[in-house]
C-alpha cells in the first residue's frame, strides 16, 4: 500500500537533506516542491511576468508545464535544476509561492506525485494543504542562527562564496515572507511532529523520523 508522509519548515531547517536520507532508507520517492515553486518563479520572472500583472499570469500559469524527474525539474521540457540553485531564485520563489494563483496552479502537480508509490514531500504546506492526510507529518525548525550556520558552511564546502550575516538576513526576511503570506502561510500542520533541530544531528532527525513513519505504517 502506497503512502505519504510531509516535512514541512521554514528555510534551511535541514528538511531536503533529512527527507532525501530518509526517503532512501524507507525505499520511497522523494518530492522537493520547492524545486517546483523556483522553477515556476524563475521562468515567470524571464519572463518580465511580475506578480502584478495578473492577467498575464494567469495565461502564463497554464501554457507552463513542469515536469519532475528524479533528480531534475524540466520548465516546458528545458532542465532549470542548476539555474534554480541560485540565491536570487530563494528570494523569486518566496514572491511568486505566495500568490494564490500560482499555488493554485501547482497544486494538482503536487497531489497526483502520490499516484505514482509512496513519497515524503517536503515544502511548506504539505501536511496541511497538499496531504492533510498524510500518514506521518513532520514539522522540522532551528534557530534563524542554527539555520544560517549550516548554509554558511554548505556553500563554503561548495567552494562557493559565503558571507553569515547575509545569509542570516535573507533567512530572517525568507521567513517572514513565507509566514505572513495570505495564501497558505508557513504552519504546523495539525498532527504534525514539532523538531526543532538546532541542537540535533542530522542522523538523529533522520533515525527519529524512520522509526516513527515504520510505526506509523504499521498500524
Ligand atoms: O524549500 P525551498 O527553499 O526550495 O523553497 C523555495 C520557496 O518556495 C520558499 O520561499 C517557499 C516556497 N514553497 C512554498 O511556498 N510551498 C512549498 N510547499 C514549498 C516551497
Amino acid at each position: 500500500m502506497s503512502y505519504v508522509v510531509t516535512i514541512d519548515g521554514p528555510a534551511g531547517a535541514g528538511k531536503s537533506s533529512v527527507a532525501k536520507r530518509a526517503a532512501k532508507e524507507l525505499k520511497i520517492k522523494y518530492l522537493d516542491t520547492g524545486a517546483i515553486y523556483r522553477a515556476i518563479a524563475l521562468i515567470l520572472a524571464k519572463s518580465e511576468i511580475t506578480p502584478e500583472k495578473k492577467e498575464f499570469l494567469n495565461e502564463a500559469l497554464k501554457e507552463i508545464k513542469i515536469e519532475l524527474r528524479d533528480n531534475s525539474v524540466l520548465v516546458n521540457s528545458f532542465d532549470v535544476s542548476g539555474e534554480i540553485r541560485t540565491p536570487e531564485v530563494d528570494s523569486l520563489a518566496s514572491i511568486y509561492s505566495a500568490l494564490p494563483e500560482v499555488r493554485a496552479a501547482l497544486l494538482t502537480l503536487q497531489k497526483e506525485q502520490k499516484n505514482y508509490g509512496s513519497i515524503i514531500a517536503e515544502g511548506r504546506d504539505e501536511g496541511s494543504v497538499v496531504f492533510p492526510d498524510a500518514v506521518a507529518k513532520f514539522f522540522l525548525t532551528a534557530t534563524p542562527e542554527a539555520r544560517a550556520k549550516r548554509r554558511y558552511l554548505e556553500r563554503i564546502s561548495k567552494g562557493q562564496e559565503a558571507n553569515y550575516d547575509e545569509i542570516l538576513n535573507a533567512i530572517k526576511q525568507r521567513d517572514l515572507n513565507d509566514s505572513t503570506r495570505e495564501a497558505a502561510p508557513l504552519s504546523v500542520p495539525d498532527g504534525a511532529i514539532f523538531l526543532d533541530t538546532s541542537e540535533m544531528t542530522e542522523d538523529e532527525v533522520v533515525n527519529f523520523i524512520v522509526q516513527h513513519v515504520k510505526e506509523a505504517v504499521k498500524e
